[in-house]
């Protein structure tokens, strides 16, 4: 298996473009099933959950034409088979997304139970009672979810006790084709749940307070093919974001949104860094100073989100001072610090907060990750660290970021990928 060799080469500088996001393309690629001609998406990222999320469409018999530009057309009428397998769902927790929209177009749907992961357990008990109250039956038969549902689904109001980014795309996909009105409360307002929403919209759904904590879907009778484009990845650019603080470098990121990444900007901008932005870009000026320390605490959207926690826990773990990064969405996803503390870094543990006291530098190391994001911090602290980093099972980095080693060398780093 290939691993990632860093070597530090001093201030992130220079240009990158975004991929497309891909908490935004799973669930779109899961909403094509719900159409009844074939869709147009563009702006897919290059990532292994999209071929996941790909292969599984495939494997239900649906029509999939890629093109070199990763745009791709899905005619979901050619579905034959309403299962999804435990080998893909056992790669890609996402691909309980095609539970909603199976069931609600054709009123069946066998979808592997997605087992715990590195970060947590991870229930999906929130999408099952939502579905419930719509009218499906619902049995868990040798690991597998089996849902059922008697002619159309029918609207419900379903009030969600936690916020749930994947279960309220699951509801929503499932609620617009539901007979009658749904009532969504405590949606999750991510952006990705809001592009999700717009292209739903654009395939003739009706839907009402997009982009809030409440949704209210008149379910319609078909749905059709349309053409859509996928948003920038605002996790991608916010970890560039952070690398770049982090080695106290000046870049600048165009073909993303700033609009989505406030929560993120604003911690940057304490940590000392000079942000400037446009339409579609955004740059970050270190000026040459090493980041502040910065304290923070994941919560739902627009608070700062879970999946950029581990990258400022890396940035920290060199920045002037001491800090705290509570963790509130996800009960194991501090794990990365073991291996930040094994390349020098000074951080404790204290329940699902670590406290950080800064570092002057980081040692490189080999290091291993057991998640997506945790990856991305352990290649950010190679990037600080004096020596050689060697990060190990960066098939969860190729989840979830594109071309990461092109792009960090496009803005100057020492990295490359190496075989075992
Ligand atoms: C999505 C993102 C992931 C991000 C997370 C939180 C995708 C593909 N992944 O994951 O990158 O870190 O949102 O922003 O978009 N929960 C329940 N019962 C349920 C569902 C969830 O208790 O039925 C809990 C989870 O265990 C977790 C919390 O709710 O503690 C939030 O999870 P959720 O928002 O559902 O995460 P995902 O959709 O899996």
């Amino acid at each position: 298996m290939d691993k990632l060799m860093i070597n530090r080469a001093g201030p992130l500088k220079g240009e990158i473009r975004i991929s497309g996001s891909k908490n935004s393309a799973l669930p779109i690629l899961a909403a094509t099933l719900l159409a009844d001609s074939p869709i147009h998406i563009s702006n897919l990222p290059h990532l292994n959950d999209i071929t996941t999320m790909l292969a599984l469409l495939r494997c239900m018999g649906v029509g999939v034409t890629v093109d070199e530009r990763m745009s791709v057309e899905i005619d979901a009428n050619a579905i034959n088979d309403f299962t999804a397998p435990y080998e893909l769902v056992k790669t890609m927790r996402a691909s309980i997304l095609v539970l909603g929209p199976m069931l609600a177009r054709h009123g069946v749907a066998n979808v592997s139970f997605p087992g715990g992961c590195a970060i947590g357990s991870r229930p999906v008990d929130i999408h099952l009672r939502g579905l419930e109250a719509m009218g499906a039956s619902i049995e868990v038969d040798e690991g597998y979810i089996r849902a059922r549902s008697d002619g159309r689904l029918k609207g419900a109001h379903i009030l969600m006790d936690t916020v749930t980014v994947g279960g309220t795309e699951n509801l929503l996909m499932a609620a617009v084709l539901a007979e009658g009105r749904t009532i969504l409360e405590n949606a999750a307002r991510e952006p990705e749940v809001v592009d999700l929403a717009n292209c739903l919209v654009a395939m003739g759904a009706q839907i009402e307070g997009i982009g809030t904590a409440t949704l209210v879907i008149n379910g319609v009778e078909r749905l059709s093919g349309c053409h859509y484009n996928i948003m920038p990845d605002r996790i991608e650019t916010g970890t560039y974001l952070v690398a770049a603080a982090a080695t106290r470098g000046s870049i600048r990121i165009k073909d993303t949104r700033e609009d989505i990444l406030e929560g993120v900007l604003l911690k940057l901008e304490e940590a000392g860094a000079h942000i400037e932005t446009g339409l579609d870009w955004i740059s970050l000026d270190m000026k040459g100073n090493r980041p502040r320390a910065v304290s923070l605490k994941t919560a739902p959207y627009p608070a700062f989100p879970t999946d950029m926690q581990a990258q400022f826990t890396a940035m920290n773990a060199v920045a002037e001072g001491s800090s705290s990064v509570t963790e509130t969405i996800f009960e194991n996803r501090l794990i990365q610090v073991h291996e930040l503390n094994r390349m020098g870094a000074n951080i404790s543990l204290q329940g699902n907060t670590a406290l950080i006291t800064g570092v002057e530098t980081l040692k490189g190391a080999p290091v291993m990750a057991t998640d997506l994001r945790a990856s991305a911090s352990l290649v950010i602290a190679g990037l600080v660290a004096d020596g050689t980093t060697l990060v190990d099972r960066i098939y969860h980095i190729d989840r979830g970021y594109e071309c990461i080693e092109e792009k960090l060398q496009m803005l100057g780093a020492n990295i490359r990928r190496v075989p075992n």
